[in-house]
């Protein structure tokens, strides 16, 4: 199928006051929390279609949001006339593919992490996103949580001096209940860490990463460390090839293919800084996320896990409330990305956060995955 939207004709129509026709693909738990921030939140937007490919998924979204079109066939949005930019919350591995489809029939995208899940794909979705002239965003929220960007302006602005360590983690909420083997292989690194590496590039603003060394491990549900996570997505990494031998990394690591719940990533840069970042899939305080960055003039901190800064003192002592949801502790974070998204659509600014950085946060996340199946320190031009 083809489209009547060329990339020239969405961009001169989005100059005018129109609002942006927004279209979600995939209908999951992320694709409808942006979607009714669109319909809700971000001015300038209106949600004119969703697609997912199970019955009765899309129309359930397109009705809670007054959008026209709902649909399982993917291709009747990307041809429609009536849709200026897409959102992506397919599941991870679809991504590249979608972004290229969507270039292709010109139009915008924002596509939630991980953009790729190879450096090829990576590649081939920036490329087709400059050749179409279409705005490629990607769904590194946390450049737009108030406290983030506050740390990279203290950045920006000197009063940290040189980054000399940073330091971001992610404890998804507890206590953790999916199925191991549903989960598929290296998940901790490709769709959680890569969080965490994006913050860490975010805040040492001009520096590139060189190497990395990672640990991870079945801490939650070690029963599953064997036998758990799903190999349909193959090797990721491509690094059983590069070593020749999964069952000697293996010895080495004590785990190369199983479930991975629990990760620790050191990461150096080419300005000297040194980096961890962390993640566990349950905490079971609440979500929580954290970045700090140290240097030769001082430090920024930021993110508590907090739902609001209202502490309660009483007869067992203090307490705070934490939050149980992304969309809720990092609620202005995801308003944010996708108002600069439309902002960019409209012209009035480029994206904040495109291809490239997802492409920097996933050669971290591939060394990382390298690493762990190596037990080595990896660095990041062995990997692309
Ligand atoms: N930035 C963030 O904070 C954040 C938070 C959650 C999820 N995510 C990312 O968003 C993506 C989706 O996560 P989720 O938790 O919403 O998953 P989900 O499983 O809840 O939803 C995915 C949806 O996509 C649909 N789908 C499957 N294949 C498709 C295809 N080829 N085309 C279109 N739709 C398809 C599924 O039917 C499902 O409705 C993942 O990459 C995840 O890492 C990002």
């Amino acid at each position: 199928m083809t489209t009547s939207t060329s990339p020239t004709a969405t961009a001169s129509r989005i100059g005018a006051v129109a609002p942006v026709r927004v279209a979600t693909i995939g209908a999951g738990r992320i694709g409808t929390s942006h979607t009714e921030l669109i319909a809700r939140h971000v001015p300038g937007a209106v949600v004119a279609a969703v697609a997912d490919p199970v019955d009765g998924a899309a129309d359930r979204l397109a009705a809670a949001v007054g959008a026209d079109l709902a649909t399982t066939d993917i291709e009747a949005v990307l041809a429609s006339s009536d849709v200026d930019a897409v959102l992506i919350t397919a599941p991870a591995r679809s991504h590249s593919e979608l972004v290229c489809r969507a270039a292709a029939a010109g139009k915008h995208v924002f596509c939630e992490k991980p953009m790729a899940v190879t450096l090829d794909e990576a590649d081939r979705a920036i490329a087709a996103a400059a050749d179409a002239g279409v705005i490629l965003q990607v769904g590194f929220n946390r450049r737009f949580a108030p406290g983030f960007a506050a740390a990279r302006r203290a950045v920006d602005d000197g009063r940290v001096g040189t980054p000399q360590l940073l330091r971001s983690l992610t404890r998804d909420p507890g206590p953790w209940q999916a199925d191991p083997a549903r989960v598929p292989q290296w998940t901790i690194f490709l769709e959680t860490l890569i969080h965490d590496f994006d913050t860490l590039c975010f805040l040492n603003p001009g520096a590139r990463p060189v190497s990395v060394h990672a640990f991870a491990d079945a801490l939650i549900r070690p029963d599953a460390k064997e036998s758990g996570a799903s190999e349909a997505t193959g090797n990721v990494s491509g690094a059983s090839e590069a070593t020749g031998n999964v069952s000697g990394a293996s010895e080495a690591t004590g785990n190369v293919s199983g479930h991975l719940d629990t990760a620790i990533v050191t990461i150096t840069f080419d300005n000297g800084a040194m980096a961890t970042a962390e993640a566990n899939f349950s905490a079971l305080y609440g979500y929580d996320v954290r970045g700090e960055v140290f240097g030769s003039a001082g430090m920024a901190t930021t993110g508590s896990g907090r739902t609001t800064d209202m502490t309660f003192y009483g007869a067992a002592g203090v307490e705070i409330e934490t939050a149980r949801r992304d969309t809720i502790l990092l609620h202005e974070a995801y308003v944010g990305e996708l108002t600069a998204f439309v902002e960019a659509v409209r012209g009035a600014s480029s994206a904040v956060v495109g291809g490239a950085d997802a492409r920097t946060a996933l050669q971290i996340a591939l060394a990382a995955i390298r690493s762990v199946e190596t037990g080595t320190t990896v660095r990041i031009d062995e990997v692309g």
